[in-house]
C-alpha cells in the first residue's frame, strides 16, 4: 500500500490539463471523428455532439476526476475506498485499458511506419496503390510486430519514468507540439483552392441523416474520446492537486479535445476534396485516402510527415493514460514497483496485440461471430466494458459515495464558487448520464433497437 505522504501527483494544472488532454485527444479525434460527422449529416451531426459533450461528457468526466482527487487512489482503490462493495466497476476497467492498449498500440505502430513512409514520400496519387500498400503491410506477418513494440516500448518508458519525470514530462512537451503541427496543417488544407467543397461535405448540415443510431454513435464517440469509463481520467484526477479547481479543469479538457476533433476534420477533408478524392468512411480515410492526397500535393511528404507525427503524438499520450492506471494498481494493491509493473503489464500487452495485428492477416480466418481478434478486442472494450464502466462510475459517485460528498470535493471543501455543481451532481450525474449511458449499452448489445 503507497503511503499517501509520498504519493506521486502533478507538478502543476498545465500539467495536468495537458496529460488529460494527451489521454482524451488521440486516434479516436483524428482518425474516427471527422469521418463519422461527415458521414454522418455533417454540422447536424457536431450539434448533436456537441450537446452530447456539454450533456455527458463534462458530467462524466468530472465525476471521474472528482472520485479519484477525493480518493488519492486509482482505480480500484477509490472504488474500495468510497463504496468498498463496487471495486469490480474499477476491475472492469483496468480490462478495459489493457485490451485497449493492446490493439491501440497495433495501431500506433502503423502511425510510425506511415510516418516514415510519408517522408520518403508516397509517390502513389492512386488510392487502389495506396490500399494495397495498406492491405500488404497490416497483413504482412512480422513488419507491423516491429511497430508495434517500437509504440508500446515507446509508451513503457514514459510510465516508467512516472508521472512527473514521465506522463507530465513528455506531456508538456508533446501536447503543444501537436497543437503546433495541427494549426500549420489547417492553414495549409484551408488555403487549398479546393478547401470550400470538402468544408461542404464535412459541415453542412444534412438532418436527414439524422436518426437515433447517430446520436448513439455521438454518444460512443464522446466515451471514446474524452477517455471515460475505465478510469483513467479517474487516476489522472488523482495526480490532481488538492488545490485546483475541478469544475474547471474538467471543463477545459472537453473542450479543447472538442476543438481538436473539430479541426481534423479541416484538415482532412479539404484536401481529399481539392485533389478529387472520395472521403473514404474507416480507417481507409486516414490510411489510404490521405497517402495518395499527400503524393499529390507540393512538399507532399513534408504535410504528409507533419500528419502522421500529429496522429502519433496523439496516440502515444492516449496509449500511456491506457497504461498508467493498471501501472497504479498494482502499485497501490499489489506493493510493485513503478518500473516493474510498466515493464511486465506492457509486455503482456504487447503479446495480445500480436494476436490482434496476426489477426488482420494470417490468423484473419480465426473468427467469432464474424469478427477477427482484433476486432473482438474492439468491441468487448467499446461495447461492453467502457459504458458499463462509466454508467456503474457515476452510479457510485452520485449514489452510494453521494453527491454530498462529491460536490464538497469538486469545490475544494465549499471554498470555491461552483455555480452548477447541484444541478451536475443532482441531475445530469444522478439521472440523466447513468440513463444515456444504458441506453448506449442496451443498443449496444443488440437489446434496444434504435
Ligand atoms: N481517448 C483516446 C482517443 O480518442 C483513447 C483513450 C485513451 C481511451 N484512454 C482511454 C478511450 C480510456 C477509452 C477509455 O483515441
Amino acid at each position: 500500500m503507497s503511503d499517501p505522504n509520498t504519493r506521486e501527483g502533478f507538478a502543476s494544472k498545465i500539467g495536468f490539463i495537458f496529460a488529460a488532454a494527451g489521454s482524451a485527444i488521440g486516434l479516436g479525434n483524428i482518425w474516427r471523428f471527422p469521418w463519422l460527422a461527415g458521414a454522418n449529416g455533417g454540422a447536424a451531426f457536431l450539434i448533436i455532439y456537441l450537446g452530447i459533450v456539454i450533456l455527458v461528457g463534462v458530467t462524466m468526466f468530472m465525476g471521474e476526476v472528482t472520485l479519484g482527487r477525493y480518493a488519492q487512489r486509482s482505480n480500484v482503490g477509490a472504488f474500495k475506498k468510497v463504496a468498498p462493495g463496487w471495486t469490480w466497476v474499477g476491475a472492469m476497467g483496468l480490462l478495459a485499458g489493457f485490451l485497449i492498449l493492446s490493439y491501440y498500440s497495433v495501431v500506433g505502430g502503423w502511425v510510425i511506419y506511415y510516418f516514415v513512409r510519408a517522408i520518403a514520400g508516397f509517390n502513389m496519387t492512386d488510392p487502389s496503390l495506396t490500399g494495397q500498400l495498406f492491405e500488404s503491410f497490416i497483413t504482412h506477418p512480422l513488419l507491423p510486430l516491429i511497430f508495434h513494440a517500437l509504440f508500446m516500448g515507446m509508451t513503457i518508458w514514459i510510465c516508467y519514468n512516472g508521472v512527473q519525470g514521465g506522463i507530465e514530462k513528455y506531456s508538456n512537451i508533446m501536447m503543444p507540439a501537436l497543437f503546433a503541427i495541427l494549426i500549420i496543417l489547417a492553414i495549409r488544407s484551408l488555403t487549398l483552392p479546393g478547401a470550400a467543397e470538402g468544408l461542404r461535405f464535412y459541415l453542412v448540415p444534412d438532418f436527414s441523416k439524422i436518426t437515433g443510431k447517430t446520436f448513439l454513435d455521438a454518444l460512443g464517440q464522446v466515451f471514446f474520446s474524452l477517455s471515460l469509463g475505465m478510469g483513467s481520467i479517474l487516476t489522472y484526477g488523482s495526480y490532481l492537486s488538492k488545490k485546483e479547481n475541478i469544475p474547471q479543469v474538467s471543463t477545459i479538457v472537453p473542450i479543447m479535445d472538442t476543438l481538436i476533433a473539430f479541426t481534423a476534420g479541416l484538415i482532412i477533408f479539404p484536401a481529399v476534396f481539392n485533389y478529387g478524392f472520395e472521403p473514404a468512411a474507416g480507417p481507409g480515410l486516414t490510411f489510404v485516402t490521405l497517402p495518395a492526397v499527400f503524393s499529390e500535393m507540393p512538399l507532399g511528404n513534408l504535410f504528409g510527415g507533419a500528419f502522421f507525427l500529429l496522429l502519433f503524438l496523439a496516440a502515444l499520450t492516449s496509449a500511456i493514460s491506457l497504461l498508467e492506471p493498471l501501472t497504479a494498481y498494482m502499485m497501490e494493491e499489489h506493493g510493485w514497483e513503478r518500473k516493474r509493473a510498466t515493464v511486465i503489464l506492457g509486455s503482456i500487452m504487447f503479446v495480445i496485440g500480436i494476436g490482434a495485428s496476426l489477426s488482420m492477416g494470417v490468423w484473419s480466418s480465426f473468427k467469432i461471430a464474424g469478427l477477427v481478434f482484433f476486432d473482438q478486442l474492439d468491441w468487448v472494450a467499446n461495447n461492453l466494458l467502457l459504458p458499463l464502466g462509466g454508467m456503474f462510475t457515476a452510479i457510485v459517485v452520485a449514489w452510494v459515495w453521494g453527491t454530498k460528498n462529491a460536490l464538497q470535493e469538486a469545490t475544494n471543501d465549499g471554498t470555491l464558487k461552483f455555480g452548477l455543481g447541484d444541478f451536475w451532481a443532482n441531475v445530469m450525474l444522478k439521472y440523466v448520464s447513468p440513463a444515456l449511458v444504458a441506453i448506449l449499452f442496451l443498443t449496444g448489445i443488440g437489446i434496444l433497437k434504435v
